[in-house]
Formats: C-alpha cells, sequence, structure tokens
C-alpha cells in the first residue's frame, strides 16, 4: 500500500490544500459570529494569540506526523509508539471527523440552497425585506426535514464525487480551483464593503477591543475555534501531511497556511461587519448572522444580487475544500489500516457520516424538541455535535499531540525531522526551521506551554474550573 500513496505534485499544492482545509464554513460563518457575539476586536485579540501559542505548534506537529510516518491519523501514531494508548489517540480523531461532518454538512448544504436563492432571485423579494422576514424564511426553509436532508445530500455527494478521484486528480484539483476563486471573491465583497457609508463603524468593531466582553468562556470559545479553524486535533493536516513528500519543508509551509487562513477570515469580517453596520443592523446576532442578516442587507445594495450571490458561493466552495479534508482523515483510515480499496473507503465512509448527519439535519424540524440541558441550555444534536467537536475533541486531540512529540516522540527528534526538507524557502527567503532559538521557543511551547494552557481551557469546557 504504502509505495502506492500518491502525493501532491508540489509544494504549492499542498499549500492550497491545507489552506483549503483551513478557510472554511469556520472563516465565513463561524469567526464572524462569534466574534460579533463577544466583543468584535477583544475575541480577535485572544484568538490571534491562541493561534500563534498554540495553533502553529500543533500545526507544524501535525503535518510532520503525517509527512514522516505517511500514515492516517492512527497508522502514524502506531508507526512511531508501541502503546495501543496512542493508538486510541488516532481512533479518537477519525471519531472527531464525523461529528464534525455531520453538522458541517448541514451547514454546507445551507450555503448550497442560498447560493440557488440568490441565483433565482429570492433575496430580492418581499420574504428578504429585512433581517426579520429573513430569519421567518429560515425557519420556514428548515422546517422541512426534506429541505435540509436534500442540501446536506447534495453537499456531501459534491465532496464524495472530489475524493473519488483520489489526492492529484480530486484533493488537489479541486483546491487549486477553487482557492484562488475564493480569494477573488472575498477580495470583490471587502472592497464593497469598505466603500459603503459608515463602514468605519465595521472596521472599528473588528480592531478596536472592549476588553469587558472578555471572560473564560470567551477564551474558550477562542481556543476552540483556533483548533476549528487551523483543521486541528483530529488528524486532517496529519492526513494532508502524510501526502507530502519528504523534500517539502513543514514549518514554512505551516506559517503560510496559518496566515491565509487569518487573514480569510479577517476579511470576512470586514465583508460581513462593514454591510451590518452601514445598515445599522446588531453584530450579534449568533449562528444565523450570514443567513438571516446578511441576504436582506447585501441585496439591498447597488449590485445586490451579484454579491449575495457570490458570497453564498464564497461560503460554498469554502465548505467543499474543508469537507473534502474532514472526510478524508476516516477514508485513509480504511485504505491505509484495512486495505480497502479507495473509491469503495470513500463510499463507505460517506455512508456513515450521510447517517450520523441525519439527528443534526432534523434538529430543525422533526426532533427540534429533542433537547438536552447543557449549562443551563437547552441544546439539539447539532449544537451537541458543534460543541462537542469544537471545544471538547479537537482540544483535546490537540492536548494529546503536543504530548505525544514533546513527551514520547521527544523534541529532539521532532526537529530532528523538522529539519528535513528545510530549504530556504521560495516563500519566505530563509527557513524559519534554521533560525538560531527555533529550538529552545519551538520545545518550550510544545513542552509546556500548548498542553497547560489546553488543559486548563479544556477543563473549563467541561465545566470543572
Ligand atoms: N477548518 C475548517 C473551517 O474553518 O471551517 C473546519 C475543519 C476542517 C475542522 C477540517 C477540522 C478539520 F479537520
Amino acid at each position: 500500500m504504502q509505495e502506492n500513496r500518491e502525493q501532491w505534485s508540489s509544494k504549492t499544492s499542498f499549500i492550497l490544500a491545507a489552506a483549503g482545509s483551513a478557510v472554511g464554513l469556520g472563516n465565513i460563518w463561524k469567526f464572524p459570529y462569534i466574534a460579533g457575539e463577544n466583543g468584535g476586536a477583544a475575541f480577535l485579540f485572544i484568538y490571534l494569540i491562541c493561534i500563534i501559542l498554540i495553533g502553529l505548534p500543533i500545526l507544524n506537529i501535525e503535518i510532520l506526523l503525517g509527512r514522516t510516518t505517511k500514515k492516517n491519523p492512527v497508522g502514524a501514531f502506531v508507526a512511531l509508539s508501541d502503546s495501543t494508548f496512542w493508538k486510541y489517540v488516532g481512533v479518537l480523531g477519525v471519531f472527531a471527523s464525523f461529528t464534525i461532518l455531520s453538522f458541517y454538512s448541514v451547514v454546507g448544504g445551507w450555503s448550497i440552497a442560498y447560493t440557488y436563492e440568490a441565483l433565482i432571485g429570492t433575496f430580492n423579494t418581499t420574504a428578504f425585506d429585512n433581517p426579520s422576514a429573513a430569519g421567518k424564511f429560515f425557519d420556514l426553509k428548515n422546517s422541512s426535514a426534506a429541505w435540509v436532508l436534500g442540501y446536506h445530500t447534495l453537499f456531501l455527494s459534491l465532496v464524495v464525487i472530489i475524493l473519488l478521484s483520489g489526492v492529484r486528480a480530486g484533493l488537489e484539483k479541486a483546491s487549486k480551483f477553487l482557492m484562488p476563486v475564493l480569494i477573488f471573491i472575498l477580495l470583490i465583497l471587502v472592497v464593497q464593503g469598505l466603500i459603503l457609508p459608515d463602514a468605519n463603524k465595521g472596521v472599528s468593531f473588528l480592531f478596536q477591543p472592549d476588553w469587558s466582553k472578555i471572560n473564560g468562556q470567551t477564551i474558550l470559545l477562542a481556543l476552540g475555534h483556533a483548533f476549528f479553524t487551523l483543521s486541528l486535533g483530529m488528524g486532517a493536516m496529519m492526513t494532508y501531511g502524510s501526502y507530502l513528500s519528504d523534500k517539502d519543508d513543514v514549518v514554512n509551509a505551516s506559517y503560510l497556511v496559518a496566515f491565509l487562513d487569518t487573514i480569510i477570515a479577517i476579511f470576512a469580517g470586514l465583508a460581513i461587519f462593514t454591510v451590518v453596520f452601514s445598515s445599522g443592523y446588531d453584530p450579534t446576532a449568533g449562528p444565523g448572522l450570514v443567513f438571516h442578516v446578511l441576504p436582506p442587507l447585501l441585496s439591498d445594495l447597488v449590485g445586490g444580487y451579484i454579491f449575495a450571490f457570490l458570497f453564498f458561493l464564497l461560503l460554498s466552495i469554502a465548505a467543499i475544500t474543508s469537507g473534502i479534508s474532514i472526510l478524508e482523515v476516516s477514508v485513509a483510515y480504511l485504505v491505509d489500516e484495512k486495505n480497502v480499496p479507495r473509491k469503495k473507503a470513500v463510499l463507505i465512509m460517506a455512508s456513515l457520516v450521510y447517517l450520523a448527519a441525519i439527528p443534526c439535519a432534523l434538529s430543525f424540524n422533526i426532533l427540534s424538541e429533542s433537547t438536552f440541558d447543557f449549562q443551563g441550555k437547552p441544546f439539539t444534536f447539532f449544537d451537541i455535535a458543534d460543541y462537542l467537536a469544537s471545544n471538547v475533541l479537537l482540544p483535546l486531540g490537540g492536548l494529546f499531540l503536543a504530548i505525544f512529540a514533546g513527551y514520547f516522540w521527544g523534541i529532539d527528534d521532532v526537529i530532528k525531522n523538522l529539519l528535513v526538507g528545510e530549504s530556504n524557502s521560495i516563500y519566505f527567503g530563509n527557513s524559519i526551521a534554521k533560525s538560531k532559538n527555533f529550538k529552545s521557543i519551538f520545545g518550550f511551547t510544545v513542552k509546556y506551554i500548548c498542553p497547560f494552557l489546553i488543559f486548563l481551557v479544556f477543563l473549563y469546557s467541561i465545566g470543572w474550573i
């Protein structure tokens, strides 16, 4: 199996695919609404600290583990350690990929549905006069189980079609085509947002911190989101890293992926908050922000028809390039560990995810009353999948990864492997990994800072502190 393993055709292809995984609903749907609910700039600041202190080192380790072992998360841990404990950490990653895709696919479905609605001009009708009318439209559509399930099926089918073609012809080709389109659409939306009257209010919301909004819950959200947005803690980056050759560097690629992901989240925030503030609306609308608030506001603008369409197309593209990386984790597991042929593995795993997603899709209609009380709030299956993945499974996966790299694999070996393939980067001129203090800073962060901070935040997330 190992000899036939596919590889990316170039380092740039890997970077685009990894950025495609990182840039997703997390950047365009989730980041703006959690930033909106948690003080805008203050949240952005904490989130950036989490990316730099925790996200970046873990991203390096994940990609490195993949590149070194050329395996899926389960196989990677098995290759480097005899203990079955680490094997189960890999299994936890496969479980997390199911959990995430089960709600991700529902939101991906909404994005495609809204692209279609924008195309047929629904947003220019009276159903979209204002955000509360748009909210009613959203609820009405979601009250139909067939509508939600239908678009979830369409989303997952697109993911499956890409994965069936394999790494180069599927994952790589899709990312190489879709990522530039995504960046182009986003730039158009940012520019149109910035030239609106009162756009500066949206800009200051994103860049002028209101510290009173920060508390333990905000820090937990920022950390959980740092994992989610960089696709960390469940082996997606490890799996993508496993298709790298030893000649490709890891450190510079990680910095570039994290940079692209962060800048795209900030741009999405700019595109959305400039529109929201210029229309005098409230940025704290929650998960419905892009589905309730944005369509009526966008379609009111000059050229609104096209902007609304472009926005939802952007959201759909971002969701698809991330969705493929989530499913690829469990596909690679079946291919590597169980010798299942790739096409069969894709179909088996997609069918299982399809079933797992049904309770999430029905959370807005048939199962909307089936809620569980958590921290005083009713949680639907959809809410549980989202909370469990972002705030528990991914940080836990990250915690184990840092402990594995710092104490079991060992920092010396990690650095030795990191230096393999570190050329003088075409992107940075110099290899960051070869710089003077890299080893000590990286080692200290991985051994002490990451586990300690993640552990604290994790205890908070399960209500123990
Ligand atoms: N990073 C993706 C986003 O921001 O939407 C979500 C994601 C993809 C999470 C892959 C985890 C993962 F393994």
